[in-house]
């Protein structure tokens, strides 16, 4: 790793304003604060990247024991390509084995110029669908 920085460490703590703030850091869409605690209160395991104190990455997952859904996979955009997100995705991928299961479908969304980044942990690119509902909407 480029040592411009200080040691990285890693904690399952990460605060709701924090989670918002990085998010906010790769644009990820607005999440207002109060559901941005219920996510992380409802998140099975949260993995945060910190520079002393100051966060600068985290990822978070929701499993219910047979599927897996990884979610808000971040670092900061000056901490990238620096093995946080490797050091995030290890934690996760350690977290999801340490579950009691036979088989587990582990899942998640990204751009398609970030599957690179996933397949280094061997996830493979599948077909999927979304849909973004938004209240008073059309569906
Ligand atoms: C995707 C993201 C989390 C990667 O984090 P990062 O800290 O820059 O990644 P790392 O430096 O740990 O890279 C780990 C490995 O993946 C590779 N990698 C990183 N980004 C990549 C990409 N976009 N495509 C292909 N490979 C990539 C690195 O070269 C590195 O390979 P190596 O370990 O063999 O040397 C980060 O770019 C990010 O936060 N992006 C914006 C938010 C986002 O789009 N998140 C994912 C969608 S949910």
């Amino acid at each position: 790793m480029n040592n411009d920085y200080n040691i990285i460490t890693y904690s399952n703590i990460l605060s709701a304003e924090n989670y918002c703030l990085l998010r906010k850091s790769v644009e990820f869409h607005d999440i207002p604060l109060s559901h941005a605690k219920t996510a992380l209160v409802r998140s099975d395991f949260i993995v945060a990247a910190y520079d002393e104190n100051k966060p600068v990455g985290m990822a978070r997952l929701m499993t219910d024991g047979t599927q897996t859904y990884v979610m808000d996979v971040v670092v900061l955009p000056n901490y990238q390509d620096k093995g946080i997100g490797r050091g995030l995705m290890e934690r996760i991928v350690e977290f999801i084995k340490s579950i009691e299961y036979d088989t587990m479908l582990v899942n998640l969304l990204t751009n398609s110029d970030k599957t690179g980044f996933y397949e280094k942990f061997g996830f493979v690119k599948t077909v999927g669908m979304h849909l973004w509902l938004e209240k008073g909407g059309e569906y």
